[in-house]
């Protein structure tokens, strides 16, 4: 596993997200209205969803396609739904955000549970949405 910088805490708009893609990967990096970060797989546990266009409240985001509930933290779906979504660790340093991915498969950089699965992915592709940000590898 290694850290993996994908921008600047300044270009994460509170109670929003980016996309950054890393080994092909399309991952949502969160910032929440309180200033906490979170990155999980950019695809709704639901249809594939693109969580990064979601609506970001407290530690939450509701997919834009179906209005699922993901929890941030654990990236799975709250309520009567059932499912979750790949999440990453993250951690801010002088910064800069940093995501924990392995070095060619992001799932073994995933933490939790939830291998990311979709269970029924008719809705949406990796990469259908957000943008995509210039991802740099430390050295
Ligand atoms: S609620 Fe997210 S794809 Fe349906």
């Amino acid at each position: 596993m290694s850290w993996v910088d994908v921008g600047p805490l300044a270009g994460l708009p509170a109670r929003g997200a980016r996309v950054v893609t890393v080994h092909g990967e399309s991952i949502a990096v969160f910032r929440t209205g309180e200033g906490r970060v979170f990155a999980l797989r950019d695809r709704c546990p639901h249809r594939g969803g693109p969580l990064s266009q979601g609506i970001v409240h407290g530690e939450r985001v509701t997919c834009p396609l179906h209005d699922w509930v993901i929890d941030l933290a654990t990236g799975q779906a709250t309520g009567a739904d059932r499912g979750c979504t790949q999440t990453f660790e993250v951690r801010v340093e002088a910064d800069r955000v940093l995501i924990a991915v392995a070095p060619t498969a992001t799932a073994a950089g995933a933490k939790g549970p939830c291998t990311g699965d979709v269970e029924n992915a008719s809705g949406g592709a990796p990469g259908d949405a957000g943008r995509v940000l210039a991802v740099f590898e430390r050295a």
